[in-house]
């Protein structure tokens, strides 16, 4: 048997961090006491908070068919390095998962390279419900209301409609990607003489996100199936949620560090590079998003880690691809927040750990708690840094928050037990599959 123990951290129980010592054996949490005897590994955490290894519910790590921006060996050393212990992972593939064979393709390719824990979201289209209710082990059903990345869509309300009776038959979680494809080749058609990032906002404009927020919403009153909104980016998104919510629905919503921390400013400096579905807005409604995000109204925070490589971005804007990486950033940048008294560390647990694992139904991840997989994420908040994205892991050696002096660095990202990330190096360890 391994055994490794962390001494003297505070860490977070039941949404509190107390002065305690965790041993682990093999892959599980066995002891959290206030002191447990020196294993053969020893970590001393004085000073250090002791996280439940973060969870990023909504990644792209491109396989199969974009290794070239991301591939499962840099996306877990990335993910290590971010401090992120779970990743599930969109099926805007190429293929699109849309069929159980492909699904169990994926599995397997995966399953060879995965550093960290992982879960995947099975993709819809306007036709595959037999496939849906012939899936089994996802983390849910991705619907793409409106085109991104890749060739998936379900644009009609009535095939949206089938999918969500999909999912509420098989108890699946609908993950929307909510903006309406009508609106947007409308716009696109209305705009297409022009160029330069300033568009972007404009062809998916707040009210594009809008309507496809309304009617997901109003879809799953009819069906009461569950619903998840994916990576809200504006006021009125988040209002209409809130909304739904009061009524009862069994609706949760995502947002995202670059809806969190960035306005459309951002276009001046890096162009192309901001480009991502949906947009980065105005700073209105980014300061809506930072506030509804504080005042509690948001379930949790993922990355849409979407790589694209520097090439790729640079390009004019109707050829550069949307999507941004993000999953090594999230958690500084949440901390760095703490660190001000925007919110709490507290609060990081809730949104990045306990949540994404209710909400997803990943099971014995998200706490640390005796018997539960030990996935864990030791950090310094008394560690300044600067983000280059040079020194990042992902192939997109580029991040939109390049130069953004830091409070708050990851220390230790532990897997099932096994320590993938110490002071800066990558090391061995394996991730497993958790549905
Ligand atoms: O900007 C985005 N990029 N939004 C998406 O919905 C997909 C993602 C990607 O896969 O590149
Ligand atoms: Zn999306
Ligand atoms: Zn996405």
């Amino acid at each position: 048997m391994s055994r490794l123990s962390i001494h003297n951290g505070l860490v977070l129980l039941n949404g509190k961090f107390e002065i305690k010592d965790i041993l682990i054996e093999d892959e599980i949490i066995s002891k959290i006491a206030d002191s447990v005897p020196k294993a053969e590994q020893n970590i001393d955490a004085n000073g250090l908070h002791v996280f439940p290894g973060f969870i990023d519910a909504h990644v792209h790590f491109r396989v199969p068919g974009a290794e070239h921006k991301e591939d499962w060996k840099s996306g877990s050393k990335a993910a290590l390095h971010g401090g992120i212990t779970t990743v599930l992972d969109m099926p805007n593939n190429a293929p699109g998962i849309t069929t159980v064979e492909l699904l169990e393709k994926k599995r397997e390719i995966v399953a060879k390279d995965a550093m960290v824990n992982y879960g995947m979201f099975f993709g819809a289209t306007a036709e595959n419900t037999d496939e849906i209710r012939n899936a089994e082990r996802i983390a849910g059903v991705k619907v793409y209301m409106g085109s991104s990345t890749g060739n998936l869509l379900v644009d009609k309300l009535k095939d949206i409609e089938k999918t969500f009776m999909a999912c509420k038959d098989k108890d699946f979680v609908a993950a929307v990607h909510a903006e309406c494809e009508h609106m947007i080749s409308e716009n696109e058609s209305a705009l297409k003489e022009e160029t330069g990032i300033g568009l972007h906002n404009k062809i998916r404009n707040p009210e594009v996100a809008a309507a496809a927020t309304k009617d997901a919403l109003e879809l799953q009153k009819k069906i009461g199936n569950k619903l998840h909104v994916c990576h809200s980016s504006t006021n009125a998104e988040l209002e209409l949620v809130k909304k739904a919510k009061n009524r009862g629905g069994n609706i949760s919503v995502e947002v995202c560090p670059h809806h969190i921390f960035l306005d459309e400013s951002i276009g001046e400096k890096i162009g192309t590079f901001s480009r991502v579905n949906p947009p980065i807005r105005s700073r209105q409604d980014q300061q809506a998003v930072y506030k509804h995000l504080q005042n509690g109204s948001v379930d949790l925070v993922s990355t849409d880690h979407a790589p694209h490589t520097v090439e790729e971005k640079k390009q004019d804007y109707w050829k550069s691809p949307s999507g941004m990486p993000g999953i090594e950033t999230v958690i500084p940048l949440l901390l760095n927040e703490a660190s001000k008294d925007a919110w709490s560390l507290e609060k990081i647990g809730e949104w990045c750990s306990n949540a994404p694992a209710r909400i997803y139904g990943i099971e014995k991840r998200g706490a640390l708690e005796e018997g539960n997989y030990a996935d864990v994420t030791i950090v310094d908040m008394g560690k300044e840094w600067i983000v280059k994205g040079a020194d990042l892991f992902s192939k997109a050696k580029w991040s939109a928050f390049e130069g953004f002096p830091l409070r708050g660095s990851i220390e230790y990202t532990i897997v099932n037990g096994e320590i993938g990330f110490e002071q800066g190096a990558i090391k061995k360890c394996s991730g497993k599959e958790v549905y």
